[in-house]
């Protein structure tokens, strides 16, 4: 796993001589870790032919934009909302001029004119219609719009000049695309967060759980894949699609989690449970629907497996963090966690507050480890899932 990990990137080729340095880029990029597709400028395919980029990149590649069979599958908008990053190489003098100029004539410009994503031009042309003034004047305008210029390089030209011109190395592009994420605190490392409710059966139709929406651990499983992470949700039953780019396994009961979570933590770096686990179970399943006989009902009950302490006990153990949902005196009940689950961090929430914690969109965390604890401010799930991932990627690292 590289600087690009779990990164979608849309490759433009335009028409130019160092069209042919495409195929390598893509292999640069997928050595990278990124998921690469490529769109073609009619001119790019008198240089290099599509079939070759299909070939390497294993995806197909997009031409037209008025051809209704790409529509009907990935159309413009869609390739615009895929990538995370367009990545226009070669980067022609033409093709710089009308995407400065707003221009929307075919699949490519249109593509850039439709994205949100950052774009990141390698441009690549004889060294005097680099220093053009209307060549100059339009990367500027491109610069001032938020847009990466990679290069270009200098050296020898295909026309026989020597100059700035060449477009930057296939590798080196590859490490520019990385550059410009701020993410890879998590690169090449494996993720495993428990989320949502668990569901503890009582007869065919009635089961013993609680309010959790799986919010928080789906923010976590979303923060861990953006932070390059390979990344395991095991969920309970929620409403939440499952995020992209994360496997996701769905178990309805405490004892499902623990056998998926054993599986999953083998090869794991860190395990995060955000789980709202059922503590006990029915002591047995009726098989048929119980029937209400009796005005009064007693039901035993046993307790569950408890998933975090069980990992944080492995003989080879990731690093563990567990949450503590408390409604009264946080931060001890919360320390103590820390101690008997053997944990490295508890993020304690008080779920006696509504508007955190439980189904709501925000929450405020102590973070409680060995050494000091540190409050967090209230804050969205997911700009607190960035923040507690960035803190677990710390301590991972102080760990090795
Ligand atoms: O899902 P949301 O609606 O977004 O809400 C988020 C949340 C409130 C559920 C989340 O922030 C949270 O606090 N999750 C843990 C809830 C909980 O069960 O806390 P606890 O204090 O009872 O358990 C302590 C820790 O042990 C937790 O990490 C829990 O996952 C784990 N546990 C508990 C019991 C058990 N049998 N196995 C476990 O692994």
């Amino acid at each position: 796993m590289g600087s690009l990990s779990n990164k979608r990137i849309l490759l433009g080729v335009t028409g130019g001589i160092a069209a042919y340095k495409s195929a390598e880029l893509i292999r640069c990029l997928q050595g990278a870790g990124a998921e690469v597709r490529v769109v073609m400028t009619p001119a790019a395919t008198e240089f290099i032919t599509p079939l070759t980029l299909q070939a390497l990149s294993g995806n197909p590649v997009s031409l037209e934009l008025l051809d209704t069979a790409a529509e009907a599958a990935m159309g413009h908008i869609e390739l615009a909302r895929w990538a995370d990053l367009i990545l226009i190489a070669p980067a022609s003098a033409d093709f710089i001029a009308r995407l400065c100029h707003g221009e929307g004539g075919d699949l490519l410009s249109t593509v850039c004119l439709a994205s949100h994503c950052t774009i990141a031009l390698a441009p690549a042309m004889n060294k005097h219609m680099w220093e053009s003034p209307a060549t100059q004047s339009n990367v500027q305008q491109l610069r001032a719009q938020d847009l990466a210029i990679f290069g270009p390089a200098m050296g020898y030209q295909a026309c026989g000049d020597i100059g700035e011109g060449r477009m930057e190395d296939p590798a080196t592009l590859a490490t520019m695309a990385g550059d410009l994420f701020n993410c890879g605190l998590l690169n090449g490392k494996k993720v495993v967060i428990t989320a949502g409710p668990t569901r503890e059966a009582l007869d065919p139709v009635r089961y013993i759980s609680n309010h959790s929406s799986g919010k928080m651990g789906y923010a976590l499983a979303t923060a861990a894949m953006e932070a390059g992470a390979t990344t395991v949700l095991i969920s309970g039953p929620v409403q939440l699609a499952p995020p992209e780019r994360v496997t996701t396994i769905a178990i309805e009961s405490a004892e499902q989690m623990l056998e998926a979570a054993l599986q999953e933590v083998e090869d794991a770096d860190i395990f995060i449970a955000a789980a709202a686990v059922a503590d006990y179970r029915p002591a047995s399943v009726a098989v048929q629907k119980i029937k209400k006989n009796n005005d009064e009902m007693l039901i035993q009950l046993v307790k569950n497996p408890d998933i975090v302490a069980t990992v944080a006990g492995l003989a080879k153990r990731p690093l563990t963090v567990g949450f503590a949902a408390e409604t009264e005196n946080l931060e001890y009940y919360a320390t103590q966690k820390l101690r008997k689950k053997n944990l490295d961090l508890v993020i304690a929430n008080d779920v006696s507050d509504t508007s955190i914690g439980f189904n709501s969109d925000d929450n405020r965390v102590l973070l409680v480890q060995a050494g000091a604890n540190t409050a967090l401010p209230t804050m969205n799930k997911n700009l607190l899932a960035h923040k507690l991932i960035e803190h677990i990627a710390g301590l991972l690292k102080t760990a090795h």
